[in-house]
């Protein structure tokens, strides 16, 4: 039987990417399809010669291409796409008009619905605009060290885990460490100058610390903070994800500034440890998300507990604290994160203990707090600029 080049091309062009989460077709990434005999012969274009996860592209292609009638073999032959079709996909990612596309290019800026939304010379913020599906949870602490960065990445990877898309931007500008927790191998691809944030454990993971010369600390001051947030929002390709997590400073700073002013449907986690002390530093940090009007929806404790072989639990660092914080705050505590030794390790090696021992005592809790931020649904954002006229 003939192959039918059109259903081949077709086909290909509905594969989906794994870098970009997109139809091929949609990218332009479909290269020239022959067809001889019973061989299959298809060109891909790549965004850039060194692509991410290029393998596993082919590998779907193949995949989708090797049953089609009269298929006997599937040569697939990465390529690099040219300038013009480069500069179309980055419009494409960036929610810009592109000719003849889809985009509601009307419904992509923010003042169209009377708000102030969004950077006045910048680009939409995307995350504000009303369609948007995106819950932003910024977790934050009172002081550092008390496993904030541990809470979002394997809250992350709990709720990738349950299905959705979730993101990571790693906003700690006092030790950026989402990335290596994460097991983040790749740098992020950049395609011009927009930022495609890479993979791991099925969480896309962007650190502004990439941006940052390892050996020259930077003192982030306000308005070069606001902007550099504000890049990592807009200018870089989140797709569309169900969560975005942010993992904020700790203490009452520009991030959270920022955020009450930019991303004003921020919910806001805050991550303490058992000491009632501790509960009063956090409280601080609340109290500053409260005051620029970011809805604080609950406290999670951590390292509230060790179980020991013998089966007790040690409260090494006393307790009562998540639960004297929630009531003060009159938000629900949402999880008591014990004190295990594969998450510590699992943090240094890459391997979220999700990952790594997704039995632990430890993950069960993580599941728990997922289904419970699940619950708690979209914070309901109560702005004069955003009231329907
Ligand atoms: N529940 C836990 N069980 C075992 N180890 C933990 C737990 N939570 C955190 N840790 C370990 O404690 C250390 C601090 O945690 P983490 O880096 O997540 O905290 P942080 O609040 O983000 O700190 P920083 O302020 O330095 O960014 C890490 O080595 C981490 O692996
Ligand atoms: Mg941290």
């Amino acid at each position: 039987m003939a192959i039918d080049e059109s259903q081949v091309t077709a086909t290909v062009a509905a594969v989906i990417d794994p870098e970009l989460r997109r139809p091929l077709g949609e990218l332009g990434m479909v290269g020239r399809v022959g067809i001889k005999r019973k061989r299959v012969a298809i060109e891909l274009a790549l965004p850039v010669a060194h692509y991410p996860q290029v393998d596993e592209l082919v590998q779907r292609v193949r995949e989708a291409v090797g049953p089609l009638d009269g298929v006997a073999e599937v040569a697939v032959e990465p390529g690099v796409m040219d300038e013009e079709p480069r500069a179309r996909l980055r419009m494409l990612l960036r929610g810009e008009p592109v000719d003849g596309g889809t985009q509601h290019a009307a419904d992509d800026h923010p003042h169209a619905h009377g708000g102030q939304l969004g950077h006045e010379e910048g680009r939409p913020n995307r995350f504000m605009l009303p369609r948007s599906k995106t819950r932003i949870i910024g977790v934050s602490s009172g002081k550092g060290g008390v496993g904030k960065s541990s809470v979002t990445v394997n809250l992350a990877v709990a709720l990738a885990r349950m299905g959705y898309d979730v993101g990571i931007l790693d906003a700690d500008v006092y030790g950026f460490s989402v990335p290596k927790m994460l097991g983040v191998t790749e740098d992020p691809l950049i395609i011009g100058d927009l930022v495609v944030p890479p993979t791991a454990n099925g969480v896309r993971c962007l650190s502004m610390g990439y941006f940052v010369p390892d050996d020259t600390p930077v003192i982030w001051r306000g308005p070069m903070l606001h902007k550099a947030l504000e890049q990592f929002l807009v200018d870089a390709y989140w797709g569309e994800p169900d969560f975005l997590l942010i993992d904020m400073p700790p203490g009452t700073g520009d991030v959270t500034l920022s955020l009450g002013q930019y991303l004003t449907k921020t919910e806001v986690y805050v991550v303490t440890t058992p000491q009632p002390a501790a509960g009063r530093v956090a409280q601080r940090s609340a109290y500053a998300a409260r005051k620029l009007k970011l809805a604080v929806r609950g406290v999670i404790e951590n390292m509230s507990w060790f179980t020991g072989d013998d089966g007790k639990r040690y409260q090494l660092f006393g307790a009562g604290g998540g639960r004297q914080l929630a009531d003060e705050l009159g938000v629900p505590l949402l999880a008591q994160v014990p004190l295990v030794p594969t998450l510590r390790q699992g943090g240094d090696e890459g391997i979220p203990v999700m990952v790594a021992d997704p039995a632990s005592e430890a993950s069960a809790v993580f599941e728990q707090l997922a289904t419970a931020v699940l619950e708690l649904g979209p914070a309901r954002v109560y702005r004069k600029e955003l009231t329907v006229r």
